[in-house]
C-alpha cells in the first residue's frame, strides 16, 4: 500500500528544539532509604512548623542547617533567599528577596541530630559542598514563580504524587520519592508545581560546587 504523503508529519528529529533534553535533571549515584526519610520527616513535623519565608503564600521551609549558633539565620527571608524573576509583560528580570551567604550554613541544627537526616547530611556533605539544607513544602494546587536561583539544587523527594513536576526551561520532569538524589539546574529559569491533593515534601540543598555544562 502506498503511503499518503499528506499524512506524514515531518518530526525533523535532528532539530533539537523538538527533542526533550533532560540534562538539567541529573540523577546521582547515591540513594537513601525512603522509609527512613519519611519517618524522619514525620518525626520533625510533630514539633516543628514550616517557616513561610516572610509571609509568602504557598511557601514552607524547615531549615536543617544554619550559620553556627545563629537561630535567626533560618527564619523569614533567610529561609527563602535571593532569586530572579520576570514578573510582568515587559519580560524584564528583577531580583527578589535577600542575598544568602550559603557557605556559612555549615552547622547541622542540633534539634535534628537524632533523625535520619543527620546521616543523610553527613553523606551528602562528604560528596558535595553544600549551602542551606531545607525541607521544602509545596502545598496542593500551588506553584512557585518562574525564576532562576544563584546555584544548582539537590533534591531528595520524600513525599510526592504524579502531579508534582519541576519545569526547567521548557522541560518538565517528575522526580519520584524512592530515595533517589537529583541535582537540578536551577541557574536556568524554572518552576515547580504540585497538581495533586496532598503536600509535596522534598529535601532541597543548595550545591555550591556542581557545574552544569
Ligand atoms: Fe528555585
Amino acid at each position: 500500500m502506498a503511503l499518503d504523503s499528506k499524512n506524514i508529519v515531518d518530526l525533523n528529529l535532528k532539530n533539537d528544539k523538538k527533542i526533550l533534553n533532560f540534562s538539567d535533571f541529573q540523577k546521582q549515584s547515591i540513594k537513601f532509604d525512603i522509609n527512613k526519610l519519611q519517618e524522619a520527616y514525620n518525626q520533625i513535623v510533630k514539633t516543628k512548623k514550616f517557616d513561610d519565608g516572610g509571609g509568602i503564600p504557598h511557601f514552607g521551609a524547615i531549615c536543617l542547617t544554619r550559620i553556627p549558633g545563629d537561630p535567626e539565620s533560618v527564619k523569614g527571608h533567610k529561609a527563602r533567599g535571593v532569586y530572579w524573576t520576570k514578573p510582568d509583560k515587559s519580560g524584564k528580570e528583577v531580583a527578589r528577596d535577600v542575598h544568602i551567604n550559603e557557605s556559612a550554613y555549615s552547622e547541622f541544627i542540633p534539634d535534628y541530630e537524632n533523625t535520619y537526616f543527620k546521616e543523610v547530611f553527613d553523606v551528602l556533605s562528604s560528596k558535595y559542598k553544600l549551602g542551606r539544607v531545607r525541607i521544602l513544602l509545596k502545598e496542593p494546587r500551588s506553584t512557585l514563580s518562574w525564576h532562576r536561583d544563584p546555584e544548582p539544587r539537590l533534591h531528595i523527594p520524600i513525599i510526592t504524587n504524579p502531579g508534582c513536576l519541576m519545569v526547567i526551561d521548557n522541560v518538565a520532569k517528575h522526580m519520584p520519592a524512592d530515595g533517589s538524589v537529583w541535582i537540578t539546574n536551577n541557574t536556568k529559569y524554572h518552576n515547580a508545581f504540585n497538581g495533586g491533593e496532598e503536600n509535596r515534601i522534598h529535601l532541597v540543598a543548595c550545591v555550591l560546587d556542581y557545574k552544569f555544562n
